[in-house]
C-alpha cells in the first residue's frame, strides 16, 4: 500500500555556492537531478556552453572545472559546491579575447557556432598545456567535440594559430 511520502513528489532542493569566472555564485533551489551546464545556463546567465546533445557525447558544453575540462552536462549541480568553474566566458578578458578565440574567428572557424564554445575551452587547454602542439596532439585533444558544419580543418588551423602565436611569444 502506498504511504504518504509515494503518494507527494518529495524534492530535496539545494543552496549551491561554487565560484565561477571568479566571482562568488550562490543559486537556491537547485533540484538533485539538476546539471552543471542547467545551473550555468537557466540560472547563473551564461549560456555560453551550450546544450546539444546532454548525454556527454558532443562536447559543447565543456567548462573548467577546477582547471579540467569537463562536459558540464555530466556534472551535478550538487557536486560543484566549493568548487572553481570557468566558461567561455570567463576566458576573454573584458573586450579583449583570449588569443584562442581570436584565432577562431581570424580563421573562420565557426560557421552556426553550437560547438564552439566547447572546441574553443579544449583548444584552451591544449595550447596551455602543451607547446607546439603536433596536429596528433591537436586531433587527440578535440576528439570528444563534435562539429557537423566545419570540416574540422578550419578548427585545427586556429587551434596552429593560437599554438604558434604562444610559440613567438615565449
Ligand atoms: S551537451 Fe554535454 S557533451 Fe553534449
Ligand atoms: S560550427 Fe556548427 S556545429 Fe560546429
Amino acid at each position: 500500500m502506498a504511504g504518504p511520502l509515494d503518494q507527494q513528489k518529495v524534492r530535496l532542493d539545494m543552496r549551491v555556492t561554487c565560484t565561477v569566472n571568479d566571482k562568488e555564485q550562490v543559486a537556491d533551489g537547485v533540484w538533485e537531478g539538476e546539471s552543471l551546464l542547467y545551473l550555468l545556463r537557466e540560472r547563473m546567465g551564461l549560456p555560453g556552453s551550450k546544450n546539444a546533445c546532454e548525454q556527454g557525447e558532443c562536447g559543447s558544453c565543456t567548462v573548467y572545472l577546477d582547471d579540467l575540462p569537463t562536459c558540464a552536462c555530466l556534472v551535478a549541480a550538487g557536486q560543484v559546491q566549493g568548487r572553481r568553474i570557468r566558461t567561455v566566458e570567463g576566458l576573454a578578458d573584458g573586450e579583449q579575447l583570449d588569443p584562442i578565440q581570436e584565432a577562431f574567428v581570424e580563421c573562420g572557424a565557426i560557421q552556426c557556432g553550437f560547438c564552439t564554445p566547447g572546441l574553443v575551452v579544449q583548444a584552451h587547454d591544449l595550447v596551455e598545456r602543451v607547446d607546439n602542439p603536433s596536429d596528433a596532439d591537436i586531433r587527440e585533444a578535440l576528439a570528444g567535440n563534435l562539429c557537423r558544419c566545419t570540416g574540422y580543418e578550419k578548427i585545427l588551423d586556429a587551434v596552429r594559430l593560437a599554438a604558434s602565436r604562444k610559440a613567438e611569444s615565449l
